[in-house]
């Protein structure tokens, strides 16, 4: 994560949401493709520039939990415990939406999603600009996150808008989705682990395939890079020579191995810092099939199977 911050750079970007335009920003999970999620039109073009279909909600960004009020109606208290406990930070909360929310963010629901984010340029923009920016990942639709201004930049290639650069993303996977409409339930597990919120407010459970609100990012396929991924338990990993495969595995290249092999960290956080980046490395090298050894089981590496199994369950259905 970048620790200056250019205000020039800032400002510019807090003036072209006001004025109805499209600005990348960082925040600690990954780069946003941002609006002013109080214009409909402005927001309209995040879903043009996505290839997003409408109907997908998007977050609302703040500055504060103070603005929850402008954006939630009927909050419940659990929300404001986990505001409390974890914003400025990598939590998404799904609370009722105020009145006059418009369909456009919210996909028609009743719903929105909130977060404020932790990154200093994040809050540096969101202070200057003072309202609400609904703000997707900044790929296009299905695709995986980018952690780095470059990644952006392979997205939208000329037609990327203004970017904020705030560096590497700290955390390298996306937030943790909460919806507390009912009894608190994991829509998606991401930068806050399970644990750290249960030891907060107790058991939460984790969503079902279809359940809950609608969230095309947990429902559908995605998160993948164009090469098809596939999975790997340890032992089953090749040992040989094999230009048509690129592997991601938790230990070093096998001697004799003269294929694309990467090797990956152990330890889940910076596991999940490296994911991204690593996965369009591995696109890039031209093999047929990527690879990725199974991950271990447990809290700390529930977003990381989380992610990889839905990258590779795009390639498996199409
Ligand atoms: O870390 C993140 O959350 C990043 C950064 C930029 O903040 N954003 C992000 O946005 O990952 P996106 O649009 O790629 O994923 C947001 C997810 C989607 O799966 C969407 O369906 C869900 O949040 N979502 C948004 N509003 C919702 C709502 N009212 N009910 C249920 N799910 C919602
Ligand atoms: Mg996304």
């Amino acid at each position: 994560m970048s620790s200056t911050i250019d205000s020039a750079e800032v400002s510019k970007a807090s003036a072209r949401l006001t004025a109805g335009q499209l600005v990348v920003f960082p925040t600690e999970t990954v780069y946003g493709l941002g609006a002013d999620a109080r214009n409909d039109q402005a927001v309209r073009q995040i879903y043009a520039l996505k290839g997003r279909p409408l109907g997908h909600p998007l977050i609302v960004h703040l500055a504060s939990a103070k603005q929850m009020t402008a954006w939630a109606r009927a909050i419940p208290a659990i929300a404001w415990t986990l505001a409390d406990a974890f914003w400025p930070g990598p939590l998404t909360l799904i609370v009722p939406r105020a009145h006059g929310v418009s369909d456009v963010i919210t996909g028609g629901q009743d719903s929105v999603g909130l977060r404020v984010p932790a990154h200093p340029v994040a809050q540096a923009l969101l202070h200057e600009f003072g309202g609400g920016v609904a703000a997707p990942s900044a790929n296009r639709y299905g695709r995986v996150s980018p952690t780095c201004v470059a990644h952006v930049h392979d997205e939208f290639g000329g037609a990327t808008p203004f970017v904020l650069d705030g560096g590497d993303c700290q955390i390298g996977l996306e937030s943790t989705i909460i919806s507390v409409l009912d009894a608190p339930l994991l829509l998606r597990p991401g930068g806050v682990s399970r644990e750290a919120l249960e030891a907060i407010i107790g058991p939460i459970r984790i969503a079902q395939a279809g359940e809950g609100p609608k969230a095309p990012g947990m429902t559908h396929m995605h998160y993948a890079p164009s090469t098809p991924l596939r999975w790997m338990a340890t032992r089953d990993l090749p040992a040989v020579a094999d230009g048509t495969v690129a592997v991601l595995a938790r230990r070093p290249k096998p001697l004799g191995f003269t294929g694309h092999w990467l090797e990956a960290s152990t330890d889940p956080i910076q596991y999940g810092h490296d994911l991204y980046a690593q996965l369009r490395q591995l696109d890039r090298v031209g093999a047929r099939t990527i690879l990725i050894e199974s991950v271990p089981q447990g809290a700390a590496w529930e977003a990381i199977a989380d992610r990889l199994g839905r990258a590779a369950a795009t390639h498996q259905n199409t």
